[in-house]
């Protein structure tokens, strides 16, 4: 796993920005796994303003994102469809994009769907990350297998906690959510994980110890071949 500290988020940003040049400059044709939350939003911004400027061309690519809640609906302000919509997928010039879906009558077909949509993609080129304060990725919580494939999961009391304030009061606020599992993320042929910001820096220093938790999910990261990890001064330092 290759570590990178620069200095500040926008460092970190800019940082990622020029791995996804770089992506779609050797295979234009590259399928990106992408996430929510807040640590990505400067990247999505970065990479919209290189597009407008002509700097790269997502045409031939294709993503898929790590995962939704379950269920929701696609226009929920709240959804990770809405969301990836409003800050990337359209603002650029992607070919496909793909996010579990929260609406599916049948949450199993769905994520047997999604996975086969991405075996058929020819798997995922690079996979971007983030990290929860426990050191779950997607919605794979503490104590997950690691072999697993895209699946239904219940959210943790604290993973609702955290995002209840993004619901109002008149929201039913989802208790479920389709994740891509560990395996399937795993099986990326390269992974970028972004960490930023002071209240990450006790789950960087975690994952750094280079001990395999298997109540951190994140840790997966250091068995991977091909894994960069890209963290802030902040986070890095605490
Ligand atoms: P954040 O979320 O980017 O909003 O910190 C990351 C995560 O919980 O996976």
């Amino acid at each position: 796993m290759k570590k990178v500290v620069l200095d500040t988020y926008e460092d970190v940003c800019k940082a990622a920005a020029d791995i996804y040049i770089e992506q779609l400059k050797n295979k234009p044709n590259s399928i990106l796994g992408l996430a929510t939350g807040s640590t990505p939003i400067g990247l999505y911004e970065r990479l919209v303003r290189i597009y407008n400027d002509g700097g790269i061309n997502f045409s031939k690519a294709r993503s898929f994102n790590l995962d939704e809640y379950y269920p929701i609906k696609k226009n929920h302000p709240q959804s990770y469809d809405y969301f990836m919509r409003g800050h990337l997928l359209d603002k650029i010039n992607i070919l496909q994009s793909d996010i579990p879906n929260g609406e599916a009558d049948d949450a199993i077909s769905e994520c047997k769907r999604y996975d086969a949509q991405i075996n058929a993609a020819g798997g995922i080129d690079l996979m971007l990350l983030g990290i929860g304060h426990n050191g779950h990725v997607g919605f794979n919580e503490p104590s997950v297998s690691y072999n697993m494939g895209t699946y239904l999961t219940g959210l943790t009391d604290s993973s609702i906690s955290a995002n209840s304030r993004f619901f109002t009061e008149d929201d039913v606020q989802p208790t479920k959510a389709l994740t891509m599992g560990l395996g399937e993320i795993f099986r990326s042929k390269a992974i970028l994980m972004l960490i930023c910001g002071k209240g990450k820096a006790p789950i960087a220093k975690k994952l750094f110890e280079g001990k395999i938790h298997t109540d951190i999910p994140a840790c997966f990261l250091l068995l991977h071949p091909n894994a960069t990890v890209i963290l802030d001064k902040a986070a890095a330092l605490g």
